[in-house]
């Protein structure tokens, strides 16, 4: 009889590698690498939590349907866990959304109802507002609602946080991590703070968020990051910092990550990526030891055309025999 480690997918939620990255600091820097769970994402722990929490409360019922407002990951992972455990699931999205997050909650076998990106969550028309009303509208139906429920931090106080100070043996100094509804960097930052009250903990957010704007929101393409509304979610008791990213920034590090360090980053980690090595270089010491959170992959965004260069076009086997002669 094979006693299998994991007795389902869902089972292979979580325990994510810890990767030392080689930056330019004398401190040690680590990358958790979030990618790697089977929904491709940090938000299958948060949607399993979630959900798991509503099945044991009573709140999801078997036959029910699940419907979320997502930027992608949290569709994905709904999707992938509806999928497995034979829910309906419905999941609303805005225009910025990748073709492949959304192609990739559509093959899960989930609904997808395409909502205008809106600079305002209040905003009838958003996704988050849409979500709300196709709830209300379907009988037998349950919203995780990740960008209002404090279980979205709760989850990765729970799940995220203790791998992170087992993996660091208790030695992390700063914690990295971008935030949209905020829950990674709260949920993990109050539990590392609980353990040292001298851990940094840093958000990132978008410079053209609601927050960055003082209440000016401008478009901006980086996904699942940006602090647009005042949520329970954020822990604004435990951040000590947060630093806004501009696109131009978090964008234009994802090639160099590929080409340098091997690392494919959806463009939230290439935020993240971007404001640790800005802080490295001038605030932190040998004695430091930063995590950051790598919560996606750039494979999700590839038609976005963030990583390949001008000089990438690819040859044809007979202009590639040409260019061999030639030489
Ligand atoms: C790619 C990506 N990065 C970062 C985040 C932000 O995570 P959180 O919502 O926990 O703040 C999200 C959230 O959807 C995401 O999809």
């Amino acid at each position: 009889m094979i006693r299998p480690r994991y007795n389902n997918l869902l089972d292979t939620i979580g325990n994510t590698p810890l990767a030392k990255i080689n930056f330019q600091t004398p401190a040690q820097v680590f990358a958790k690498l979030e990618y790697l769970n089977p929904g491709g994402s940090v938000k299958d722990r948060s949607s399993l939590y979630m959900i798991e929490h509503a099945e044991k409360t009573g709140l999801l019922k078997p036959g029910g349907t699940i419907v979320e407002a997502s930027s992608g990951n949290q569709g994905v992972a709904c999707a992938m866990i509806g999928a497995l455990k034979g829910y309906r699931v419905i999941i609303t999205v805005s225009e910025k959304i990748s073709q492949e997050k959304l192609q990739t909650i559509q093959a899960y076998g989930a609904e997808v109802v395409m909502c205008p990106s809106t600079s305002f969550i209040e905003d009838p028309r958003s996704y988050h507002s849409q979500a709300v009303a196709i709830a209300r509208s379907i009988e037998n139906s349950f919203m995780p609602n990740q960008y209002f429920n404090i279980l979205n931090a709760q989850a990765h106080y729970t799940l995220l946080a203790p791998e992170i100070w087992e993996q660091t043996e208790g030695k992390v100094t700063h914690y990295f991590a971008a935030a949209g509804t905020g829950g990674t960097v709260s949920g993990v930052g109050r539990y590392l703070k609980e353990r040292n009250p001298n851990v940094k903990i840093i958000a990132l957010d978008s410079s053209n968020s609601w927050r960055s704007t003082n209440g000016n929101p401008q478009p901006y393409k980086i996904e699942g990051i940006g602090i647009d509304f005042e949520t329970p979610v954020l822990a604004k008791d435990i951040i000590d910092e947060i630093i806004p990213v501009t696109d131009a920034d978090g964008l234009g590090m994802l090639p160099k990550m590929a080409r340098q360090y091997g690392l494919l980053l959806g463009p939230s980690s290439g935020a993240a990526a971007w404001a640790l090595e800005h802080y490295a270089r001038t605030r932190l010491t040998k004695d430091d030891c930063a995590v950051v959170i790598f919560s996606d992959s750039g494979r999700a965004y590839l038609t976005k055309g963030f990583y390949a260069q001008p000089q990438d076009h690819h040859l044809t086997a007979t202009s590639y025999k040409e260019k061999q002669t030639s030489i």
